[in-house]
């Protein structure tokens, strides 16, 4: 399975920090906010990763992650030359998705959770056998997001993208496994009203076919909203609180390439080496002292 990072827009809700600078690359707590949704990918043991920016910004994510070899994957970049919508991601990554299945992360979005690569793993299985696999989260203000639809035994019945009327109060995060279908699919989206190729078009599509598979995310999960800067405010308090108090670290990708086995010690030392002067760096550092 490949991975795609999309991480363009403009970024006006958060004017004005991200008038020269991309969203996705402002801090939440210790590290850019990429490093969370990239996180989902390494966990999900995902090695071919595409990041998708604006043509200002794309230089900045290439000079920030570089070709992957650090972390024992592979990186490519793509521009998007508009924020024409979500569903681009397909059309812009469709030779590199090539015959392979694919899972689209947002580029703002912050998941954390126990289990969560089990989750992850069985969500790539459904998208393989299934055709789609796409989540369900509560949430209090519905009418912002992709808004799915059951019926008593769960069944799916509609999504609609930001509905005046929500018939749920389940948001659809920016996480989403798809097989190869999906770059045809996406090729045939007109644009919505807002003159979007929307990602709820293509999900109304695997749903029509009977493919779409909704995993409903309960209360271990975290899915935080960093869509304004009171819900970054927040979203850097949770991982320095969580931090500070179990002495874990979320979404540090070294670690993760590490446990993955994507890279060995000696690589894992030599990227905490390089940080050494943070706490970030001492934490990689630390990780190595405890397998001693
Ligand atoms: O966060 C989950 C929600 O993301 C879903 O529930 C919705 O169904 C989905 O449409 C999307 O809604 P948003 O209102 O959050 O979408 P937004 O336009 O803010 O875009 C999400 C991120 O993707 C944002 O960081 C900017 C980036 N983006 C957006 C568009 C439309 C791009 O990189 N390119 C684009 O063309």
């Amino acid at each position: 399975m490949r991975g795609i990072i999309l991480a363009g827009g403009k970024g006006t809700r958060l004017y004005p920090n991200t008038i020269s600078v991309s969203k996705q690359l402002l801090p939440i707590y210790d590290k850019p906010l990429i490093y969370y949704p990239l996180s989902v990918l390494l966990l999900a043991g995902i090695r071919d990763i595409l990041v998708i920016s604006t043509p200002r910004d794309l230089e900045s994510y290439r000079s920030l992650l570089g070709d992957g070899s650090r972390l024992g994957v592979r990186f490519s970049y793509a521009v998007q030359e508009q924020p024409r919508g979500l569903a681009e991601a397909f059309l812009l990554g469709e030779k590199f998705i090539g015959s392979d299945s694919v899972c689209l992360v947002l580029g703002d979005n912050v998941f954390y959770g126990q289990y969560f690569s089990s989750v992850l793993w069985k969500a790539q299985k459904q998208a393989e056998e299934c055709g789609a696999a796409i989540f369900g989260y509560p949430v209090k203000d519905p009418e912002a997001f992709g808004v799915v639809e059951f019926d008593q035994d769960h069944k799916v019945l509609s999504i609609e993208e930001k509905p005046t009327h929500p018939k749920s109060n389940y948001a659809v995060p920016g996480l989403y496994f798809y097989n190869n279908d999906v770059v045809e699919i996406a090729k045939n989206v007109r644009p919505s009203p807002r003159g979007e190729i929307e990602i709820t078009s293509i999900n109304n599509e695997y749903l029509r076919r009977g493919q779409l598979c909704v995993t409903l995310m309960g209360r271990g999960m975290v899915w935080l909203d960093t869509g304004s800067a009171k819900g970054m405010h927040k979203a850097s308090g949770f991982v320095s609180t969580v931090q500070e108090m179990q002495g874990f670290y979320i979404s540090c990708i070294e670690e993760i390439a590490w446990r993955q086995g994507f890279i060995d010690s000696a690589q894992l030392w030599k990227l905490g080496k390089e940080l050494e002067m943070t706490e970030y760096g001492q934490y990689i550092l630390s990780l190595l002292e405890e397998r001693k």
